[in-house]
């Protein structure tokens, strides 16, 4: 009998206090003192992810003007080596091996419900009703436009489906109103808006979670398209290989991660709400206008000593999380059109210029006539890739997906316009889109197909480079020159 490798090569950490320990340890935390939450944690991210460094830090804001004790972070796995730490992945600094390892995790992934326990950190402090207020936290004002401070950026909010009882877990942003009532916005489509919508029609309060400090795994699935029906605790619990260990919250029982730092716990009430937005989202706009968005009322706040919150600051790309995301999500397409029963793909890469969403590439070794077309259509149109997609190019297996280089000299030299780009129309987009076609809603999508022709494989000019053996002879012959 086979022995089945680990799940992890790592035991997981605790909690996210172990995982800054951890990130720490490999040289990945910068601490910055003194930044205040108005405009300057927004803009340092920005700052210091837009030097287009190799591995960009996870920054610790500390010593916030006026929030003694409070920290916030941002970037929390925004590197080949973080996203490693977090998912248990032997650490690599190319990102195609942390996207393969998540494609390999997948095939033996197996969601795992979590557990309920009695007690954890994020009972240290429980404020009530009259005690609440929500800006008792370092709440960041991100960017100069915004309509807001944002308590919900890296944020978990939980719902409970009515009908079935599934519990979902999604990122979707939270705009501070006053001390005890918050907007949150959910694009049409979103598991969040479906179930919200399903209390709403039946003329119930819809009630929420927020979680605002956590476990960056729990992020990681929270902001990735997790097919309708699964928890995203079990979709967890499957990467850790042991269940994620819940606290059911006082007033609707919603389950909080026990390990949490700051949990809210409310309710939207039917018909209200306030103006929310405008927020700079992650496609590099503020695209969404100021409008009338649901208000959850807040009438519990738990949190840890000495909370961290967890900060993601959508811009224009590279963010402190748009890395992260071209990893995960090219991992979740991979697998995806794999368990599709595509054959041959040899790299899958979502391009952070992209956002993660609006430009991916699909590298396959082509084995029939077709094959690329079936690529192009299976990508644009599965679960991970389908909100907001805009580009799709299928490239041959001697192209790197990664390198913007080899993918445009692809799209340049084997891609005939007229007969190899093809356009999808009506697909599932939302306000943030820049280019959204306001009255359906919708965008369309350009499947790119810059593979040699199938049919001139064998006639298909050969390409003028250097052969791997005669590279690796003169460049041992010429070492002096070359290492100058
Ligand atoms: C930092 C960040 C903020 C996000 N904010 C929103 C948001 O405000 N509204 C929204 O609909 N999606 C937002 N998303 C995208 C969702 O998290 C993502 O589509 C996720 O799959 C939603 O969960 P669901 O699939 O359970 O609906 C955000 C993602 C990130 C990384």
């Amino acid at each position: 009998m086979k022995d089945t490798p680990p799940l992890r090569v790592d035991v997981p950490y605790r909690d996210l206090r172990e995982f800054l320990d951890r990130v720490a340890g490999i040289g990945e935390l910068k601490e910055v003192a003194g930044a205040s939450w108005d405009l300057e944690i927004g803009c340092l991210a920005e700052l210091i992810y837009h030097r287009h460094q190799e591995s960009p830090p996870a920054i610790l804001f500390k010593d916030i003007p006026g929030y003694p004790g409070f920290r916030c972070v941002s970037g929390l796995t925004n590197s080949s080596r973080r996203l490693a730490l977090t998912l248990g992945f032997p650490l690599s600094p190319k990102p195609l091996d942390v996207v393969r390892s998540y494609r390999n995790r997948m095939k033996v992934h197996a969601p795992i419900p979590p557990v309920v326990v009695q007690d954890g950190p994020i009972l240290e402090n429980i404020l009530r009703d009259g005690e609440v207020d929500v800006l008792k936290f370092p709440v960041p004002k991100l960017h100069e436009l915004d309509g807001g401070r944002y308590i919900g950026t890296d944020d978990l909010v939980v719902m409970r489906d009515p009908d079935t009882g599934w519990v979902n877990v999604g990122t979707y942003r939270v705009m501070v109103h006053d001390g005890q009532r918050v907007g949150l916005w959910t694009s049409p489509g979103k598991h969040a808006r479906q179930i919200r919508e399903k209390y709403l029609r039946r003329g119930e309060p819809c009630p929420v979670l927020i979680c605002c400090g956590h476990d960056p795994l729990l992020f990681l699935a929270a902001c990735n398209e997790i097919s309708y029906g699964i928890s995203e605790y079990d979709y967890v619990g499957g990467h850790l290989g042991q269940p994620v260990e819940v606290i059911e919250s006082e007033l609707y029982k919603l389950p909080m991660p026990a390990q949490a730092e700051i949990v809210l716990e409310g309710e939207i009430l039917p018909g209200d709400t306030l103006p929310e937005g405008p927020f700079g989202e992650f496609t590099g706009y503020y695209a969404s206008e100021r409008g009338e968005k649901p208000v959850v009322t807040i009438r519990r706040i738990y949190h840890r000593n000495d909370p961290i919150l967890t900060v993601a600051t959508p811009m224009r790309p590279p963010s402190d999380f748009s890395f992260s995301k071209c990893v995960t999500k090219a991992g979740m397409i991979w697998d995806e059109i794999e368990r599709a029963g595509l054959a041959g793909v040899r790299g899958v890469w979502c391009h952070e210029a992209g956002g993660a969403r609006m430009f991916h590439v699909v590298s396959i070794q082509q084995q029939y006539a077709g094959h690329a077309r079936q690529a192009l259509h299976l990508t644009a149109s599965c679960q991970s890739a389908s909100y907001m997609g805009r580009f799709v190019v299928v490239v041959d297996d001697d192209i790197d997906p990664t390198d913007t280089f080899a993918v445009l000299w692809a799209m340049s030299t084997r891609c005939d316009p007229v007969a190899d780009i093809r356009f999808m129309e009506g697909a599932w987009s939302g306000p943030l889109d820049p280019m959204v076609d306001k009255a359906t809603n919708t965008n369309s999508r350009a499947l790119i197909d810059a593979c040699r022709p199938f049919e001139r494989l064998a006639s298909f000019p050969l390409v003028a480079s250097a052969s791997e053996e005669l590279k690796a002879t003169v460049a041992a012959k010429f070492r002096h020159i070359l290492d100058q």
